[in-house]
């Protein structure tokens, strides 16, 4: 971690899409002791909704187009990675960042990149994670907060939250459920995670 006398851990969202957890984050940045402060919002999306709502609360939105960059996965971290050196970035925080992280990305955030995926890991990794839940019959679903390492959806866990299957419910509805319990688990173990961080 960088030395810094800031009392806040300067963090980045990274985004592709609605960006519910990252306006959960910024509200929870907003608190008189929060130990973190979003000083950039990243997008690889130029249409990303949440790049909006981050505009409209004074925080830095950037769009990086993965598209720019064609096949070249490792050009485009770099230009994200210039984005994240600009602003003195220590955290970085994917909230719906749909994006495979190349190796090289990784390395250089290892032990300061957390994740938030929809499920109780390591009980379904990647997509569609609320119509295998069901499929598979669990009494109760999820979210985790992880650290991100060189493998999908993995990484030491940092945080998870339950909620009950119930009768009658498909797909949509328990997303709505798990996001609900993203917006409280994520900021609150993000806020944790950087008040640590600041820890001699
Ligand atoms: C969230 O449910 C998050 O857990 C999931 O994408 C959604 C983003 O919603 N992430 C993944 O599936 C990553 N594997 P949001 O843009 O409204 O925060």
């Amino acid at each position: 971690m960088t030395a810094s006398n800031s009392p806040r851990v300067p963090v980045a969202v990274l985004i592709s899409g609605a960006g519910s957890n990252m306006a959960a984050i910024l509200d929870a940045a907003g608190a008189a002791d929060a130990a973190f402060e979003v000083v950039v919002v990243i997008s690889n999306v130029p249409e990303a909704g949440g790049l909006t709502l981050a505009a409209e609360r004074g925080v830095p939105a950037v769009v990086v187009d993965h598209r720019g960059h064609g096949r070249d996965r490792q050009a485009h971290e770099r230009a994200i990675q210039a984005v994240l050196e600009a602003h003195g970035v220590e955290v970085v925080a994917l909230a719906g960042y749909m994006r495979l992280l190349s190796p090289w990305l990784v390395a250089a955030w290892e032990g300061r990149m957390l994740n938030i995926h929809p499920s109780l890991l390591p009980r379904h990794p990647g997509l569609d994670t609320h119509a295998r839940a069901l499929a598979a019959g669990d009494a109760e679903a999820g979210c985790t907060v992880h650290l991100v390492i060189d493998d999908v959806d993995a990484g030491p866990i940092l945080g998870q939250s339950r909620v009950p299957i119930l009768p009658g419910d498909d797909a949509e509805a328990l997303s709505a459920r798990v996001r609900t319990a993203e917006h409280v688990l994520y900021p609150a173990v993000l806020d944790r995670f950087c008040r640590d961080s600041r820890r001699p």
